[in-house]
């Protein structure tokens, strides 16, 4: 049986392979994300999609392709995917949750690391040529040691990073949807906050939540001003969670210390306010950009969608 399948941007080599060992495969040939029109002519005839997070996959996708039983996402987070249109159509969506858990806190730690410690100033002074040498008040920043970092979102990332920051001397506290069991609190010494509690007494804010309708801008002007001042805010998950203006006000009025970003509200543009900053660390979405976790996530990808056209109910269902 033909299994006709769109992939709608080249993955790391060993997962193309296995691709087109087992499906009647479309890769889009450009190095870039495929045009709406693209897309839509693209989908055409196929039984499974595997797309990214910068692909919009909506009703009239969907509907481009009647035979369609699978869309695998290439992410944990999944908010480019329409999913009532997907459940109305009876069609899977998939993701690919854990792979990427250590690779994402990772890159949060390292930037809570370089926001704190001015990391980017020090390179950027060292660069121009102007660095005269050593100073006793030269780019002083914010010691982790000792201080307290709340994490908004206590999944497999969130862990991961509390387990991280508590090595290095961090205090640890959280606020999730549902607070942890007990035993692990105790255990971890992680802390439950209410959010309104966890915004104002955390030195450092991490974000680890899934974005969606009820968490868009859950980092307004409001939870600005409740952090306290000389904060730092931290976010690896997706950019919308922070309204961006906002953030651009707070920092202009000198409240929060810096900011560590990884994700923007409309990628790839950043608003341009951010850039003027030099306590705010700008990345480009780098969070489960490592060689393994990549390749680990097209595998899952894979099996999510194999699973899908063979009419076996994929494990990572969303
Ligand atoms: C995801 O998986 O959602 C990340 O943002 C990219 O890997």
């Amino acid at each position: 049986m033909s299994h006709p399948v769109l992939l709608t941007r080249r993955l790391p080599a060993p997962v193309l392979q296995r691709l087109r060992d087992s499906v009647d495969l479309e890769l889009n040939p450009h190095d870039r994300p495929l045009h709406r029109e693209e897309l839509l002519a693209g989908i055409r005839g196929k039984k499974g999609l595997l797309c990214l997070l910068t692909d919009r996959i909506d009703a009239e996708v969907m509907d481009a392709a009647p035979e369609l039983k699978v869309i695998s996402n290439y992410a944990v987070g999944y908010n480019n995917i329409d999913l009532r249109a997907a459940r109305e159509r009876q069609i899977w969506v998939t993701n690919t949750p854990g792979v990427l858990t250590e690779a994402t806190a990772e890159l949060a730690m390292g930037l809570l690391l370089a926001v704190a410690r001015r990391l980017g100033e020090g390179d950027q002074l060292v660069r121009s040529g102007q660095w005269r040498g050593w100073e006793p008040l030269q780019l002083l920043g914010k010691e982790i040691h000792g201080s307290t970092l709340g994490i908004v979102g206590m999944g497999r990332i969130g862990k991961a990073l509390a387990r991280r920051a508590a090595a290095f001397g961090m205090n640890i506290q959280y606020w999730n949807r549902t607070r942890l069991p007990g035993d692990i609190e105790v255990e971890k010494t992680w802390r439950y906050r209410s959010l309104p509690m966890l915004l104002a007494s955390s030195d450092v804010l991490s974000l680890h939540l899934a974005y969606s309708a009820e968490t868009h801008h859950l980092i307004n002007a409001e939870a600005l001003r409740i952090m306290p001042a000389g904060s730092i805010l931290i976010n690896t998950a997706r950019g919308a969670l922070i309204d961006e203006a906002a953030l651009v006000e707070a920092l202009q009025r000198g409240h929060l210390g810096g900011a560590g970003l990884d994700v923007y509200e409309d990628e790839p543009r950043v608003h341009p306010g951010l850039r003027d900053f030099p306590n705010v660390l700008l990345l480009p979405h780098l969070g489960s950009a490592t060689q393994q976790t990549r390749e680990a996530m097209g595998h899952l990808a894979v099996e999510n969608l194999l699973a899908g056209i063979n009419g076996v109910e994929p494990t990572h269902i969303v």
